[in-house]
């Protein structure tokens, strides 16, 4: 799938976002190798730390339908920021865990920003599984 056609369905996704207290809309797009997308949307809550952003929600989402690390290949963010939306650092952490080091993020806005990265240049030194060994 194109990149453009990857952050349309962010911007889909995006529109599902329940964000009365931010006001600020996240969606995510996870493509799988299989070629579905499954969308995720930022949820939030009056309790404001139970607010859950976009990209956890399109991985969650994925693994809860039976996607593991090694089926995704790509994962688009899209907000209406000045620059391409990047993903917060707990995001970081967790797309660290479940997607895969070579996968492609797309970072984008709502004014055709693009940036594309990995989450070996995001999150460098991440913590993860061997650390607990
Ligand atoms: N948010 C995301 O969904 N993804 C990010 O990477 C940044 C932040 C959400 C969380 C909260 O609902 C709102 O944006 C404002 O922080």
């Amino acid at each position: 799938m194109k990149t453009e056609n990857l952050i349309e369905k962010a911007k889909d996704a995006r529109k599902l976002s329940y964000s009365p207290y931010s006001k600020f809309a996240v969606g995510a797009a996870l493509l799988c190798k299989d070629g579905q997308v499954i969308a995720g949307a930022n949820i939030e809550n009056a309790s404001y730390p139970l607010c859950i952003c976009a990209e956890r929600n399109a991985l969650y989402s994925a693994m809860l339908r039976g996607y593991k690390k090694s089926d995704f290949l790509a994962l688009a963010i899209v907000a209406d920021t000045p620059e391409a939306c990047a993903p917060c650092g707990a995001c970081r952490q967790v797309i660290s865990e479940l997607f895969p080091k070579e996968g492609e993020i797309i970072m984008a806005n709502l004014k055709g920003a693009v940036v594309k990265s990995n989450i070996a240049k995001l999150l460098p030194f991440a913590f993860s599984e061997e650390d607990l060994k």
